[in-house]
């Protein structure tokens, strides 16, 4: 393929300190957007004092992504996300970085979640079992119980018990403080400065580091070998490592302690066989839990809000259903039959990218479109001007799942669709998210039609990009064909 050029241009005119923050931080999604459409697909600008550089090529983002590891060092998102992750992978780099993806990853990858998948579909069949026909339920709060609920038992297998409610509240609220920093001044206060709402963010968290430790010393002392569910778990252990279960228990990953992400976390060793502290699990554990719920409940919030709009959508995808699972409640296997399915999923991501925007500070030595990049450049790309690029999106805001058929006409580039990154730093539970949000849709839209007003819904922008209003949809219980 032909390198495409990097040829950077100067953007607006910032003010002297501030740069274009203000313009930034207005709207961050009309500033990048503007960027783009005004200036090209190399845009220089200040974020205060920091030099910029903003992507819009598609072979330009992929370069980037790609060469992260070795040619740029993290941006700074500030003290209060950095309360969330503690030292975990989505904030380490160099040798650190390489160490914790490796103990990570394998809790993830696709033979694991297949295990998950089974609490996944049984997460759905409770929220099915809970709505009635014309009650009208607040979508996006049922999408973030339901995936919460996933990501919870997926963690900790069912030892939470009745303060998994508890901790969601404290998470909903250690991350509300969160996505309003990352938007304002709160970026550039020093960690020692406590706002009333910085202090409502470490309350929070102390809640959730006192449950998930008081979790992994239950785990690390073998205290209460008998899980909630009934099955004993510590029989394998060997010098305080709990051992895998040879007699397939837990295999149907419905809540049991051997196949929880906690159990593969306090398992993992690296290759001089040194295991995560209980500082590293709580920050792995507690990282997984926050990128991974609230990623994929919007995405299924923005989901209905789609298909609500658009019956022909809608009609293919009861089609499929029918078709594919014939009134049964979905499996792993069924996710590649499910092509319609997938496709909408993939399509609302476009839309709706739930993440919007990727930095990194380049180092010495970057190099991107054959151009050399100045050390200490900030290089952005965002999710969302990309997935909105008419040049390989047509009518880019349409919803149009068959984008994606597999013998679709319109070329769409590597990387002019990235909700998950890219390169060796791409999201770790991408896997997971797509085969989630897979089967919950589909054990719900088997039963359910969702009627959501407005259905036009405006965004606001936080940590992720979100409705602005209360979706309000009205459950129409879907004959069964
Ligand atoms: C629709 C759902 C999701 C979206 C849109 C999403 C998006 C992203 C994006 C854009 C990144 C940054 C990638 C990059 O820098 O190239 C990321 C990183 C990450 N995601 Fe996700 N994610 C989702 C679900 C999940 C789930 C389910 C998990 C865990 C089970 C997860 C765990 C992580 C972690 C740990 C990282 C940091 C990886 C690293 O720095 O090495 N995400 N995600």
């Amino acid at each position: 393929m032909q390198t495409v050029p990097l040829r950077p241009v100067p953007g607006p005119r910032g003010l002297p300190w501030l740069g274009n923050l203000p313009a930034f931080g207005k709207d961050p999604l009309v500033f990048m957007a503007r960027l783009r459409d005004e200036y090209g697909d190399a845009v220089t600008w200040s974020l205060g004092p920091r030099r910029s550089l903003f992507l819009s090529h598609p072979q330009h983002i992929a370069e980037f992504l790609a060469s992260r590891e070795h040619a740029y060092d993290l941006l700074d998102v500030g003290w209060a996300f950095q309360q969330i992750t503690g030292e975990s992978v989505i904030r380490s780099t160099g040798a650190d970085w390489r160490r914790k993806r490796g103990l990570v990853q394998p809790a993830v990858r696709p033979r694991q979640v297949r295990r998950y998948a089974r609490t996944m579909v049984g997460s759905a069949l409770a929220t099915a079992d809970r709505w009635r026909e014309g009650e009208q339920v607040d979508v996006r709060r049922e999408m973030t119980l339901l995936t919460q609920c996933v990501v919870l038992r997926t963690l900790f297998g069912n030892d939470l018990g009745d303060r998994a409610q508890a901790l969601g509240e404290a998470m909903a609220v250690a991350e509300h403080v969160v996505g309003a920093e990352l938007r304002g001044i709160g970026l550039f206060l020093p960690g020692w400065v406590r706002t009333p709402s910085r202090r409502r963010l470490l309350d929070a968290v102390a809640t959730i580091d006192a449950e998930v430790h008081r979790l992994i010393g239950a785990r690390r002392d073998g205290a209460g070998a008998e899980g909630a569910d009934g099955r004993r778990w510590t029989e394998g252990r060997t010098e305080g490592r709990i051992e895998p279960r040879t007699d397939g228990a837990g295999e149907d990953g419905e809540g049991g302690r051997d196949d929880d992400l906690l159990t593969r976390l306090l398992e993992a060793a690296d290759e001089e066989q040194r295991p995560l502290s209980a500082k590293e699990v709580r920050d792995e554990a507690v990282t997984l839990w926050a990128a991974g719920h609230e990623t994929t409940s919007t995405a299924l919030t923005w989901i209905w809000c789609l298909l609500s709009r658009s019956p022909e959508v809608r009609a293919r995808l009861d089609d499929e259903l029918d078709r594919v699972l014939g009134g049964r409640p979905p499996t792993v296997d069924d996710h590649e039959q499910l092509h319609w399915t997938r496709q909408i999923v993939k399509e609302a991501l476009r839309i709706y990218p739930p993440a919007w925007v990727i930095a990194a500070v380049a180092r010495e030595g970057a190099v991107l479109g054959g151009t050399v990049v100045p050390a200490g450049t900030a290089v952005w790309c965002s999710q969302w001007t990309a997935h909105r690029d008419p040049r390989w999106f047509p009518d880019p805001t349409a919803f149009r799942p068959e984008r994606w058929d597999a013998d679709a006409p319109d070329a769409i580039p590597d990387h002019a669709w990235f909700p998950f990154g890219g390169g060796s730093r791409a999201c770790i539970g991408a896997r997971f998210a797509q085969v989630e949000a897979v089967l919950l849709l589909a054990t719900l839209a088997q039963r359910f039609h969702l009627e959501v007003t407005p259905e036009e819904a405006p965004h606001q922008i936080g940590i992720l990009i979100q409705p602005a209003v209360p979706l309000v949809g009205t459950v129409r219980v879907r004959p069964r064909s």
